[in-house]
């Protein structure tokens, strides 16, 4: 028997003086991407956008539905948006935030499962890791190598016939 271990680095940037000016401009992309939700149930507003390798940044924000499931989360929005309109363009890096208008989000927002699972399969169409940048209203912003650290052990096309 053998355990293996599963590790995933993150830069954690304790303020937002220490971010890069790239990446904070990505994260307000985001930001104004939330203001954008459509949030009528749960009030919860997320944004996320997306830097392409073509210098194209696409947004996406949560889309919400009188039936629960039919709704979409901001990541999912965003990724079907960038990979609709530049289907041969990898995904560079990903800034996701969020905006909780009772209690302000001192954390970085953690994007679901489903979300994790449709940008890996961006990262391995492409062949190239999707950086991703998650940040709360106020607090750490984190900084993760690629989805794949996000959801490690992942289901992938290679399994399939
Ligand atoms: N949501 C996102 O848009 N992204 C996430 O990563 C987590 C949750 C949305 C879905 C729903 O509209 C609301 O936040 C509450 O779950």
């Amino acid at each position: 028997m053998k355990t293996i271990s599963l590790e995933s680095k993150i830069i954690v940037y304790e303020s937002r003086d220490e971010i890069p000016s790239d990446i904070l401009r990505l994260i307000g992309e985001a930001e104004e991407a939330a203001k954008r939700a459509y949030a009528a149930y749960s009030k919860f507003q997320v944004g996320a956008a997306i830097l392409m390798n073509n210098g194209k940044v696409v947004t996406g924000s949560n889309q919400e539905n009188a039936v629960y499931p039919c709704g979409l989360c901001a990541e999912r929005t965003a990724a079907f948006a960038a990979s609709a309109l530049y289907p041969e363009v990898p995904f560079s890096r990903i800034a996701v935030t969020a905006i909780n208008p009772v209690t302000p989000l001192k954390v970085p927002v953690s994007p679901c499962g489903s979300c994790r699972q449709v940008l890996y399969e961006y990262e391995q169409k492409f062949g190239q890791p999707i950086e991703v940048i998650l940040s709360g209203q106020e607090g750490p912003v984190y900084h993760l190598r690629c989805i794949a650290d996000l959801l490690p052990y992942t289901f992938h096309a290679g399994f399939l016939p």
